[in-house]
């Protein structure tokens, strides 16, 4: 129901509000329930107060519109009493009074009680509509922020795990650094905070890109470059950095968010290639025989190739044939450009690039290519002019090296970030309820069993950062069921196991892997290994890895913590349970691992208490 990204107002208006309408006169309520059903399909009509009553605590309607005066307890006392029971747990309704007559102490009593509107009798249409539209977009944009709360709370969280943060004031200051950036710079967080950003700067950049990098940041505008870095051991290591500037409401910037990606590995071959190629003054007999050797050494990374002066291709190494899935002879004879991505429409891109070369310098860039098989692949490539003996371009020269992985994670951060400073803005308040901590222990825990059971770093490393987001349906579940103190009815158990597919839904509509990840976990985080879970009931290994490792994850850390229904459970206890549960809810193999790791799960739970 709430996908906000997709629900128009109209829809939710219609179809997602829930509206009680109480009167007691007949002539004014056959008329009224007329006209409200063209507007909202969802309402439960009583005509008296004790009723309203009685149906607004079944019901929990978004919306109540009473009359004032009516036997059996009149309108504003109605009012009262509903608004007594959002006090108390903690949720809102929005109440629009209809009266008779324009008594003004009636009309300050409503005011005190916190009425929202009130409409005199005869009742036009046209202020109905109104009144009730405002309404709806209170509601409306309350829900939605809700939402957005949630998600911003889980990209956040995903986007700090899997990348290099740091975030500092106005004038520079270090204020925040995550995990990443500590463990890459070689300082300590308390050495970072406080000092300029500065501190890891290298003194192989060149004045100006910093020049150029605060102008770009102060003029609001996001900052992308690579930036060598200097570790505290006098090491360097190469960023490729996203610095975001954050804007107030007045338009004042606030802070700045670094967000980075070490690519150290890749930027070291480029500077090799420079300092020996380009630098040193060599013959082309000694330049040659450097790139053979060169080329033994890097084999394995990089795809080579030799085009002669018009483009034509007259040698591939295998890794370029594998890369782009074309045959050595296919590729010998063709013009270069047989690996052009259609995409590329960036004129003024390829003739600097041409200019380059033909003016006998050095190339460097990240080519967007296409494979055989119409894969994209984005290419960090280095095109070096080889000279003849009379200082003629004999042939051109190219290193290619593979950055789709790094490009792509990239354009996701970016696409991440977009979302979060767009949603940064528009948020209120959180109805916040299980802590931060509760998703990072489900992370922790989730990353130690994929590794344990044998899945890839990279794989490991996927289900951790979207392991967080397992519940993110539950922001479509409604407060009275969510924040119950007590045990669930049947039918509200039923409401909640929709969070399941709800997550899903919302999830599966993007692009991202994260996020495609994330909705696997969120529609199988409940099914069961004996198939008597929910929504699907899948059993066995038709359960994805990741749903039945999120499975054990989720509810070791929901009976060790308090809920808003339950205290936490002894670690004794819960034990037990997953000794009684295994083949039965979880993975036999999964809670074999889990007991062979028991410390490992214990000493994240204290780590990361509430
Ligand atoms: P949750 O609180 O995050 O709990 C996740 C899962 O941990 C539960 O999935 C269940 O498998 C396990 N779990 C948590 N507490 C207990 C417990 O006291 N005993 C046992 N045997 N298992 C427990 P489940 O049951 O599918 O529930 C899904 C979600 O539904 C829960 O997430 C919670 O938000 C809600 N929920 C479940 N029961 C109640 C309840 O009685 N009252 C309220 N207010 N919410 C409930
Ligand atoms: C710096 O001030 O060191 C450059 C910013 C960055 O690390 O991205
Ligand atoms: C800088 O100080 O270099 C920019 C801020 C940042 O990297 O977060
Ligand atoms: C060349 O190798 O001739 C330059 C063009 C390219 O590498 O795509
Ligand atoms: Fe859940
Ligand atoms: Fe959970």
């Amino acid at each position: 129901m709430l996908n906000f990204e997709t629900l128009q107002f109209e829809d939710f208006f219609k179809n997602h509000i829930k509206l009680l309408y109480v009167e007691d006169d007949k002539a004014t309520f056959d008329m009224m329930s007329l006209v409200l059903n063209r507007f909202i399909s969802n309402i439960q009509f009583a005509n008296n107060g004790e009723d309203g009553l009685k149906y607004f605590i079944e019901y929990k309607p978004d919306i109540v519109i009473t009359d004032v005066n009516m036997p059996i307890m009149n309108g504003l006392e109605l009012a009262k009493k509903i608004k007594e029971i959002c006090v108390k747990d903690g949720s809102s309704v929005e109440i629009i009074i209809t009266s008779g007559n324009g008594n003004s102490r009636q009309l300050i009593e409503a005011i005190e009680i916190g009425v929202n509107h009130y409409i005199l009798k005869p009742i036009s249409i046209k202020t109905l509509q109104e009144k009730l539209t405002d309404s709806v977009k209170k509601i409306y944009n309350q829900k939605k922020s809700l939402a957005l709360q949630q998600l911003l709370k889980e990209y956040k969280y995903a986007v700090d795990e899997s990348t290099i943060v740091s975030k500092t004031d106005a004038k520079g200051i270090i204020t925040h650094v995550n995990k990443k950036f500590v463990e890459l710079s070689g300082y300590s967080e308390d050495e970072l905070i406080g000092k300029s950003h500065s501190i890891v700067r290298h003194p192989d950049m060149p004045k100006e890109a910093f020049k150029e990098l605060w102008d770009t940041i102060k003029s609001k505008q996001i900052w992308k470059g690579i930036v060598k870095n200097r570790k505290k051991d006098g090491s360097y290591y190469i960023v490729d950095a996203i610095i975001i500037p954050i804007v107030d409401i007045n338009g004042e910037i606030v802070e700045y968010i670094g967000v980075r990606h070490d690519i150290t590995e890749l930027e070291s071959y480029k500077e090799l290639l420079k300092s020996r190629l380009v630098e040193k003054e060599e013959s082309l007999e000694e330049k040659i025989h450097f790139l053979r050797e060169y080329e033994k050494a890097i084999e394995a990374s990089a795809s080579f190739s030799r085009t002669d002066e018009n483009g034509i291709i007259k040698y591939v190494n295998d890794k370029f044939c594998n890369q782009f899935g074309y045959s050595k002879a296919e590729l010998i004879g063709s013009y270069h450009n047989i690996i052009k991505h259609p995409d590329n429409s960036d004129v003024s891109f390829y003739k600097h690039m041409w200019e380059t070369i033909k003016s006998k310098n050095v190339w460097q860039g990240i080519f967007k290519n296409l494979s055989k098989n119409e894969k994209t692949k984005y290419m960090d490539t280095t095109i070096i002019p080889i000279l003849d003996r009379v200082g003629n371009i004999a042939e051109f020269f190219s290193i290619r090296f593979d950055v789709t992985e790094l490009v792509e994670l990239s354009k996701e951060i970016e696409d991440t970030q977009k979302e979060i400073i767009f949603t940064l803005g528009e948020i209120g308040e959180s109805r916040s309820k299980e802590t931060g901590n509760h998703v990072k222990r489900v992370a922790e825990y989730s990353y130690i069993l994929a590794k344990e059971y044998g899945l890839s770093e990279e794989d490991s490393l996927l289900l951790k950062n979207a392991s967080p987001m397992h519940d993110i349906g539950k922001i479509a579940i409604s407060d009275h069921i969510l924040l119950k103190p007590a045990k669930l009815t049947f039918e509200e158990f039923e409401t909640m196991k929709t969070h399941a597919t709800l997550g899903y839904q919302m999830l599966n509509k993007s692009n991202r892997p994260i996020l495609k990840t994330a909705a696997t976990i969120a529609h199988e985080h409940h099914e069961k290994w004996n198939g008597k879970g929910y929504p699907r009931g899948l059993s066995g290994e038709n359960i994805h890895i990741y749903g039945r490792i999120t499975a054990i994850a989720d509810v070791f850390d929901a009976l060790g913590s308090d809920r808003c229904y339950k205290k936490a459970w002894e670690m004794s206890d819960i034990l037990e349970l997953f000794k009684q549960e295994k083949g039965e809810h979880f993975d036999p193999l999964l809670i074999e691992l889990f007991f062979k790791n028991i410390d490992k799960f214990i000493a994240i739970k204290n780590n990361f208490h509430d």
